[in-house]
């Protein structure tokens, strides 16, 4: 399968004096001040419901530390909806799901980005029982394995609310980061997420507001609130 055509934009690539792509850097730097176990930054993305902004802030926020000469992959764990190879014009015939099923190691699968320092994993073909392969031991394993070779590994995950994904992933990671439509979600929304993530015992690092102001017509920005 060639690399598909449907491009996705990454603003702190292609604008990054923008005040958008500077959000972003503030959100790195929010993140600079918190402390890791052993140091592991393994970080999910997620958010309450669909299409509330978890790819692009996962794409831009790598993106952005792989600016700052760290090393940096991204997993795309949605394995329902995967778009992280659209973003940068990759294919997606390899990846996550070959890998927890046992049909190919890691390093097939691994891609560079076309941004030094950034590289993807693909989610591969969508498989039938993504939560399955997701809290498999073979996933336990390929972080391990992994781990060690990045400053950063960033996971984008199907949203929380919809599917059990995100919580198995959520287990493996030292760090969640919790993205909100600011148009859309509703507070009890937000607040059953919150919930859902603390149950599956996730440490959220904090939430990115997405959209504060798309409905005035305006540009959009992001912000980080630390917790
Ligand atoms: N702040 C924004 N302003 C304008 N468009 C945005 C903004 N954030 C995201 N988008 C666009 O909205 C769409 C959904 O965003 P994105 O794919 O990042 O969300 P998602 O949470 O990953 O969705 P899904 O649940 O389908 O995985 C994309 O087309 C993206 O380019
Ligand atoms: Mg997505």
């Amino acid at each position: 399968m060639p690399p598909s055509t449907n491009k996705r934009m990454l603003i702190t690539l292609e604008n990054p004096k923008s005040p958008i792509s500077e959000s972003y850097r503030m959100l790195r730097s929010n993140l600079d001040f918190t402390s890791f176990d052993n140091n592991e930054k393994i970080l999910m993305v997620t958010s309450a419901g669909p299409s509330e902004g978890k790819s692009t802030t996962t794409t831009n926020l790598a993106t952005v530390y792989a600016q700052s000469d760290k090393r940096v992959l991204i997993v795309d764990a949605d394995l329902r909806k995967p778009t992280v190879h659209l973003s940068f014009n990759r294919s997606n015939r390899n990846g996550l799901s070959n890998i927890l099923v046992g049909q190919a190691e890691w390093k097939e699968c691994i891609q560079s980005s076309g941004i030094d320092n950034l590289s993807i994993i693909p989610s591969g073909p969508i498989p039938p029982n993504p939560s399955e392969l997701l809290s498999s031991k073979r996933m336990k394993k390929f972080i391990e394995e992994v781990k060690d070779e990045f400053d950063i590994i960033l996971f984008d995950t199907s949203p929380i609310l919809a599917v059990t994904d995100a919580q198995v992933v959520a287990a493996f990671c030292s760090g969640v980061i919790l993205v909100v439509d600011a148009g859309k979600t509703k507070k009890d929304t937000l607040s059953k997420a919150k919930h859902t993530l603390e149950r599956a015992d996730a440490r959220i690092l904090g939430v990115v507001l997405n959209n504060i102001s798309r409905s005035k017509g305006d540009s959009y920005y992001y912000y980080y609130y630390g917790t």
